[in-house]
Order: C-alpha cells, then sequence, then structure tokens
C-alpha cells in the first residue's frame, strides 16, 4: 500500500511538470505566434500572363544581367563574390532557380520593388538606397520577366540548390562546406588558406556593412531552433524578430520545405539512426524490469 502512495506522489507530479509547467516555460520562451501561411496576402497579385520569349528580352534590356548570373541561360555572374559584395553590399544570387523557388507573386513584387517586398522600409529608403534598383516598366514585361524565370528554372530544386541561392548568400553551413563566397576549395598551402580567409573576412564585412549584422552560420540552427521556428522565420523574418536586418525571402512552401530538409541533413545527420534505436531502447528496459522483478521474487521468497 505504501509504494502505491508513493507511485501516485510521482505520477502526480511528474503529470503537473509535463503538462503544466513544461508548457508554460514553453509559452515564455517561445511566445505564440500565428503559423507561416505562405500566401503572400499583404502584396499585390500578378493579374497579366506572360511570355517567356518577351521576357528573356525583357531581362536584357532592363540590365538584370549587370548584377545577376544566369547559368540556366549560359549567362555567368558579371563579378566574383567579393567584388559584388564591395558594391552591393551581397552577392546577387544567379536567377537560374529563382522561377521555382519563390512564389510567383512574391517574384513579381520583389523585381517591382525589392524593399516593399523583402520587408526592409525601415533600414532602406532615399537616404539609404537599396543595391537592387525598382523596376519601372509595364507590368506585361513584368510579367513576362516572371514567365521566363518560370520557363527556365528546373522542375525540382535540391534541397542544397534551394539553400544556396536563397540563403548562401548571406549564411555559411560550415558543416557542409558552404562559406558565402562558395564552397571551400581543396588546398594544399598556407598561403592559400591565407588568401581564402582573407577573402571571406572582406565578404563578411561588406555583409556587415550592408545588413549591419553578420547572419549566422546556420549549420547547427535546426537543432537550436527546430522545424517550425525556421519556417515560420522564413516566411516572415519580422514577425518573429521584429526589426531584424533579415530580409522576407519571399520562397514557396515547397522550397521552404526543402531548404529546412537540407538544414537537417548538414546539422542532424544521426537524427534517422536515433529514431530507429528508440525502440530497442525501450526493450531493453523491459526485458530488464522483468528480469528485476522475477530476481526480486526469487529472493524475497527465500527471506520468506
Ligand atoms: C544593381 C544591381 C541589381 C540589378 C540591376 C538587379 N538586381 Fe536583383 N538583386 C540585387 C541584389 C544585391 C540582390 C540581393 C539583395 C539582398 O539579398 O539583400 C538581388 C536580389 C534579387 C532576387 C532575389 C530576391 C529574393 O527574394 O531573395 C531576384 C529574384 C532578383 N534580384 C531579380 C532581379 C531582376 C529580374 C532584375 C532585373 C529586372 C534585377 N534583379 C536587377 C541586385 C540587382
Ligand atoms: C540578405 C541576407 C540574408 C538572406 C538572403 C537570408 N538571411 Fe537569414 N539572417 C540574415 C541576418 C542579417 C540575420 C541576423 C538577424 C538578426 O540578428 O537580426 C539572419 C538570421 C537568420 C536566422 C536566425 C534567427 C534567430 O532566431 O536568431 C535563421 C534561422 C536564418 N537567418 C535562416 C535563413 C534561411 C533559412 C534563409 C534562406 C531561406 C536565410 N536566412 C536567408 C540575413 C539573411
Amino acid at each position: 500500500m505504501r509504494e502505491l502512495k508513493i507511485l501516485a506522489v510521482v505520477v502526480f507530479f511528474t503529470l503537473v511538470t509535463y503538462w503544466g509547467v513544461e508548457p508554460f516555460a514553453h509559452s515564455i520562451m517561445h511566445p505564440h505566434h500565428e503559423p507561416a501561411t505562405f500566401t503572400y496576402d499583404d502584396l499585390k497579385p500578378l493579374n497579366k500572363s506572360g511570355d517567356p520569349k518577351r521576357g528573356a528580352e525583357a531581362i536584357m534590356n532592363n540590365g538584370c544581367t549587370g548584377c545577376h548570373g544566369i547559368k540556366a541561360a549560359g549567362i555567368p555572374a558579371p563579378m566574383d563574390p567579393v567584388t559584388a559584395s564591395a558594391s552591393y553590399g551581397v552577392n546577387p544570387p544567379d536567377l537560374s532557380t529563382a522561377g521555382a523557388l519563390y512564389d510567383e507573386k512574391f517574384l513579381a513584387n520583389v523585381i517591382k520593388n525589392p524593399v516593399h517586398a523583402m520587408k526592409l522600409e525601415h533600414k532602406f529608403g532615399d537616404a539609404k538606397p537599396f543595391p537592387m534598383p525598382n523596376f519601372y516598366g509595364s507590368d506585361q514585361d513584368l510579367a513576362d520577366i516572371v514567365a521566363y524565370l518560370k520557363s527556365i528554372a528546373p522542375k525540382e530544386v535540391t534541397p542544397k540548390d534551394a539553400f544556396v541561392n536563397a540563403c548562401g548568400r548571406c549564411h555559411d553551413m560550415k558543416y557542409d562546406n558552404w562559406y558565402v563566397i562558395g564552397p571551400k576549395p581543396k588546398m594544399d598551402t598556407e598561403l592559400e588558406k591565407a588568401q581564402f580567409n582573407l577573402k571571406h573576412a572582406q565578404y563578411q564585412a561588406n555583409l556587415k556593412k550592408y545588413l549591419g549584422t553578420n547572419p549566422p552560420d546556420l549549420s547547427m540552427y535546426i537543432r537550436s531552433r527546430g522545424h517550425e521556428y525556421i519556417r515560420d522565420f522564413v516566411e516572415d523574418p519580422q514577425k518573429l524578430l521584429h526589426g531584424t536586418a533579415m530580409p522576407r525571402v519571399g520562397l514557396t512552401e515547397e522550397s521552404t520545405m526543402k531548404v529546412i530538409e537540407y538544414m537537417e541533413k548538414v546539422g542532424d545527420r544521426k537524427k534517422e539512426k536515433r529514431n530507429s534505436l528508440g525502440p530497442w531502447v525501450l526493450l531493453y528496459f523491459v526485458i530488464f524490469s522483468i528480469l528485476a522483478y522475477l530476481w526480486k521474487k526469487k529472493i524475497w521468497s527465500e527471506v520468506l
């Protein structure tokens, strides 16, 4: 009887912690916010359908390739990353995958008025112009450019490409050898290593001047922040970190999941192993509990 009372007390306090204390602490540490919808409701939809052929011309006529490479169309980046970051603060991303990564409505809006679409009005304006200019062409030209970017984008973007193209110009992923200036090549001499580190430091300094802070290396963020936070943060950084320097990037839900898949592959390599080990650990406990019980019975049968 006494044992049962002790058990009841232990169960009671365990449940209070589980349902009372833990959720309370959680709600303080992670205040509630609306989950991501990926609808970009605050932006105006594009009401025209575009023509990819005319879009290819519009891209050329509007100077996009003065800053952006488009590998899929055989157009290389006009500058190396460090030079580009000296001019624009950050290396303008290659546009080959833009049509697949970004939500169509967001894409049209970010081309027309990047500061508005990226929610950076608190940082850029007439006094501090944004590096990418607004687009003053017609809505038809805009629809054509979007149609063109969609037409050259691959059907399926790999998780790594999604990360590199959407996040890799600002964030390192050291555990997978990704740096904001590109992957670290195999280097034999100290001089080569010093040169790489110098370039990386120059780029980081330019980023800091541009953003006001250095974006963190994301290798372990999937563990420290978790899926849900990353998904909701990427959809709208301002909602979770008011005044943050990170722009809204405008990914579709699908490409956000790709980025998360990649972050998980890099930051939590052992997850599958851990999950498959779980049932075996439980089995181990069950078997040993039975043995312990049988042993206890045997001992007590000798005593009594
Ligand atoms: C003067 C240089 C410059 C020109 C010209 C320019 N861009 Fe950009 N663009 C940038 C920079 C810099 C960024 C990255 C900004 C950032 O991440 O803060 C960018 C970002 C983008 C993005 C990614 C947006 C996102 O959500 O991450 C797209 C798409 C894009 N540009 C398309 C275009 C198109 C289409 C044109 C032509 C109409 C164009 N750009 C012209 C500099 C330029
Ligand atoms: C134009 C640069 C830029 C791009 C592109 C960018 N980020 Fe960031 N990111 C930042 C900056 C700057 C910070 C630091 C924010 C701060 O401290 O206010 C940040 C912070 C973060 C954080 C940490 C948030 C926290 O709670 O501390 C995560 C996670 C993150 N970014 C994920 C991403 C992902 C995923 C992508 C691609 C989908 C991405 N970022 C694209 C600039 C960028």
